[in-house]
């Protein structure tokens, strides 16, 4: 039983760190600070966050032009890319997903908006000529669908004075682009539209776990 007459010296009491607001707000902050960096920290050393999962390639040229686009057009507003370990969806979109396959993504498109499906594994799901047709109308394959189109990929050339200087710059936070693969970059997007990358990167997405 404790009460105010106990001995314990005042400066150490619950009363003290209670009734001063400073000292309440200071604590608080290292507790929750303590709390967070216990969590947190040892996720930058552990192989299952750091390291790529086996078979996971970095993206080739026209698949990196094809995030930037949808980077650039918000596909992430209504698309999550992070399946989350329940039944209910896996069953749906497959594997949940594993932070190894997100190592080269530079940011990752985790989300958590979903006014259309996750695309993390949505690679392979659907032939190119499917979403050729689902990007310039949706409403051509999914009738219901209230998904914006996009039209305009099919006109638009992928830029391929940047894409060399983009992998340059992964190359940095660590993907393992060589040298040969930087130089001969923009050769491989040259003339390719910018429908052409989308549909390259969404092909790809979610297919090194099998
Ligand atoms: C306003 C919200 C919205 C935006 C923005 C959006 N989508 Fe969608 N998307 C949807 C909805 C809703 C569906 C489900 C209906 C359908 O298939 O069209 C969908 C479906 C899809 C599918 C089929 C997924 C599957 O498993 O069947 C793909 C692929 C896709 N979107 C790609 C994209 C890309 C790429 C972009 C950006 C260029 C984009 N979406 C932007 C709402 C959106």
């Amino acid at each position: 039983m404790s009460d105010h007459n106990n001995s314990a010296p005042k400066s150490f009491s619950h009363e003290k760190v209670e009734t001063n607001n400073f000292l309440l707000i200071v604590l608080t902050l290292l507790v929750v600070a303590v709390g967070g960096l216990v969590e947190i920290v040892p996720l930058f050393f552990q192989k299952s966050t750091t390291e790529a999962v086996a078979g996971l390639k970095p993206y080739t040229p026209l698949q990196l032009m094809g995030r930037d686009v949808y980077l650039r057009e918000g596909c992430y507003n209504c698309h999550s890319q992070m399946i989350r370990p329940f039944r209910a969806e896996t069953m749906r979109y497959g594997h949940y997903s594993v932070a190894g396959e997100f190592v080269y993504d530079h940011p990752f498109q985790w989300g958590s908006k979903r006014t259309g499906p996750d695309l993390h594994r949505v690679g392979g799901k659907y032939s190119d000529e499917w979403h050729r047709i689902h990007l310039n109308n949706p409403r051509d394959v999914v009738p219901e669908s209230n998904m914006p189109a996009y039209s305009w990929l099919e006109k638009n050339k992928v830029d391929d004075t940047v894409v060399a200087q983009h992998m340059s710059a992964l190359r940095k936070v660590g993907v393992p682009y060589s040298d040969e693969e930087i130089s001969g970059a923009a050769e491989q997007v040259k003339g390719k539209t910018e429908m052409d990358a989308v549909i390259a990167y969404l092909q790809v997405l979610g297919r090194s776990v099998k």
